[in-house]
């Protein structure tokens, strides 16, 4: 599973670093950084939830 990130959308409410520091990492401001994000087959579950939870739909699951 893919996260891909919206750096636009993105507006720092943190939730998704709330959730899951582990995968979303923010920059100093609290934005979260560039990149598409790769997430482990044990992790995808607490990634997908924490993708889920932010509110400017930032981050896009990709399950290809
Ligand atoms: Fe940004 Fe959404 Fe996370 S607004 S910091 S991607 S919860």
């Amino acid at each position: 599973m893919r996260i891909i990130v919206h750096t636009a959308k993105c507006q720092g409410h943190a939730r998704c670093w709330a959730q899951a520091p582990g995968i979303f990492k923010l920059d100093d401001e609290g934005s979260i950084l560039p990149g598409d994000i790769e997430v482990a087959e044990a992790e995808q579950l607490l990634a997908f939830r924490a993708a889920r939870s932010c509110p400017e739909r930032a981050l896009e699951v990709d399950h290809a």
